[in-house]
């Protein structure tokens, strides 16, 4: 509940309208418990004595009494929905900034499917809750007890009538909503297992396809929908009862009611304006009541979403910036690794990387080969920080990363990923998407670099042909050499290719590597490669095998010295393979 709590500063911006609101209604209540007593008015005073100008004097009250309340009811509304929309939106933004603000690690832990979740179908209940609370939250209690009040006072020798039924059905409502409420925590998870299961499918639709798993996919996601349907049905199951037992107990209290109230009407101690209007009370008493419970249920639901929010917000990214940290780095790109261990659990696992120490001049170009799995990726994804190393360091120009701003660390490294993502938008926009402001000449020369201009320029609209969501409507090396153009335009002191000319034919990556040349005499460049075509020109080649650099040399050197790249070369290049180079 503390999480409620904290979920509570994000109405402070709306107070004014989570003020009025329940003011509002405080009118609405008013206007609405003096209706059963205008009703014993008029039947008692007005109808009893066949006196219709009071009649009709008594009625003409009531419907501006009615009106009025009317008013503060739907000012009321409108203040709720301001507040609850206005309080949705901000929680959305915070939970949207953190996730920005999430290293790898963090992202990894959460995964898509459940941040998906808290940002939409949690907020969702939070942002009822807050609209529920503002309108329920006065209403109800100021009915249950003011009608209460009215209702003794109408007629105190009934009085005994709604205190014990009062006492009968918040000992109900307890134990429900004792039950109720951890099952709530369930239906979430229950949603963010059904989320998981169709953003995978989504994502990847074409696998699912292409490898007639339908089927499959269809029972993942009838069992994840099944199990979110039962949880919700469990806890209906307990929450439904509320009704019937509230309408049971209702019925009780109106037959004694009218069989108390009747002797005394008999004995001429009550008249029967004030059993109806006693009756009135006493509805409107339990209604409210009902309200309440119903309220504290959706609150209960509300703090598990609560708390689910709160997990993003309150989790630390594990990559921060040290609070004296370089803002202002502008290095020439010496990288080196200096006994770099890094396992991605942290000390407890085995490590991916083990022990790597090497440099990287500007200038040079530094190609990393091995068989998949060996740890290209996760090395170089060390050097934007990424992830931070298990021991050792990572320095560039002789500075430890983790003591440079992240923004001020990362403006200096280009990186194509191993995975191409594009965004929905202008193939301009794709490749300018770490420079919004760089001018289209320098968008064309990227793409000359990247051997993308002659395709973009066969595109319909050119460089303002819109990409579909992930770049659907490129083919893969396409969507990679946009990828590689969109780390060029940084003109980066450190680029890094992460297996980024895979799906290009040889003979552009040749072409790719030749425009390169020029871009990156002074600056440093990773190149990651499975193909040994791709790393022939390095200046250096660091063969890794399981996570350690097993040989380190240029082309010539290792043909000499290093077994493991001898039978790679062998096996790519070598006897019958397209001699190169
Ligand atoms: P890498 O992703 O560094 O391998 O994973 P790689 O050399 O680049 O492989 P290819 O060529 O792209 O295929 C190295 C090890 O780290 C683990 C993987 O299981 C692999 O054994 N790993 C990778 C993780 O545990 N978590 C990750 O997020 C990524
Ligand atoms: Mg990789």
């Amino acid at each position: 509940m503390t999480s409620v709590r904290k979920l509570f500063a994000f109405l402070k911006p709306y107070r004014r309208w989570a003020i009025l609101a329940p003011l509002f209604m405080l009118i609405e209540v008013s206007m609405d418990l003096t209706q059963p007593y205008m009703i014993e008015r008029i039947v008692d005073d007005g109808v009893s004595k066949l006196n219709l100008p009071y009649v009709l004097q008594a009625g003409g009250i009531m419907i501006v009494l009615a009106l009025i309340g009317a008013i503060g009811g739907s000012g009321c509304t409108v203040f709720a929905v301001w507040a609850a929309m206005g309080t949705g939106a901000d929680i959305r933004a915070a939970v949207f900034r953190k996730v920005q603000a999430f290293s790898f690690g963090n992202l990894d832990r959460f995964g898509t499917g459940q941040l998906i979740t808290r940002l939409t179908n949690d907020v969702q209940q939070i942002q009822d809750a807050v609209q529920a609370l503002l309108r329920i939250m006065v209403r109800a209690p100021f009915l249950m007890i003011g009608a209460l009040i009215m209702a003794i006072i109408t007629a105190p020798q009934l009085a005994i009538i709604p205190l014990v039924l009062m006492v009968l059905v918040l000992s109900g409502l307890i134990l429900i909503i004792g039950r109720a409420y951890p099952m709530f925590n369930q239906v979430q998870a229950r949603i963010d297992d059904m989320n998981t299961v169709m953003q995978e499918n989504l994502a990847g639709v074409r696998v699912v396809k292409a490898f007639v798993r339908a089927p499959y996919e269809m029972r993942r996601f009838e069992i994840a929908n099944n199990n979110l349907m039962n949880q919700i049905i469990n806890v209906a199951r307990i929450v439904t009862i509320t009704f019937p037992m509230m309408m049971i107990l209702m019925n009780f209290g109106v037959v004694a009611v009218l069989w108390f109230g009747g002797i005394q009407v008999i004995q001429k101690h009550m008249e029967i304006g004030q059993i109806i209007a006693f009756t009135n009370y006493l509805a409107t008493t339990l209604f409210s009541l009902m309200m309440v419970s119903m309220l504290v249920l959706q609150m209960s639901r509300a703090a598990a979403s609560a708390d689910r929010i709160e997990q993003v917000l309150d989790s630390t990214s594990d990559i921060k910036d040290r609070p004296n940290a370089n803002r202002e780095f502008n290095p020439r790109g010496l990288v080196a690794f200096e006994h770099v261990t890094f396992s991605y659990n942290g000390s407890d696992s085995d490590p991916v990387l083990k022990d790597i120490t090497f440099t990287a001049k500007p200038g040079q170009t530094v190609a990393l080969l091995g068989s998949t799995g060996a740890g290209k990726s996760s090395l170089v994804h060390l050097i934007p920080r990424f992830y931070d190393v298990t021991a050792g360091r990572v320095t560039i120009d002789g500075v430890d990363v983790r003591d440079v701003a992240q923004t001020a660390l990362r403006r200096n490294i280009g990186v194509a990923l191993q995975e191409a993502v594009l965004f929905s938008g202008s193939v301009r926009d794709n490749i300018r998407y770490g420079r919004p402001e760089a001018s289209d000449d320098e968008v064309v020369t990227a793409a000359r670099i990247a051997q993308a201009h002659d395709f973009i320029t066969a595109l319909p609209d050119g460089y303002d042909t819109m990409l579909g969501q992930r770049g659907v409507n490129l083919s893969g090396g396409q969507k990679q050499r946009l990828a590689i153009a969109r780390a060029v335009l940084l003109r980066p002191a450190i680029l890094i290719l992460d297996d980024s000319t895979s799906s290009v034919d040889v003979e552009t990556e040749t072409r790719i590597q030749d425009a390169l040349g020029d871009l990156i005499r002074e600056r440093t460049c990773f190149v990651i490669a499975q193909r040994i075509s791709t790393v022939l020109k390095a200046d250096k080649i660091l063969v890794i095998d399981d996570g350690v650099v097993a040989a380190e040399g240029t082309h010539a050197e290792l043909l000499d010295t290093s077994p493991i790249y001898r039978d790679i070369y062998d096996s790519q290049l070598g006897s019958g393979g397209a001699a190169h180079g």
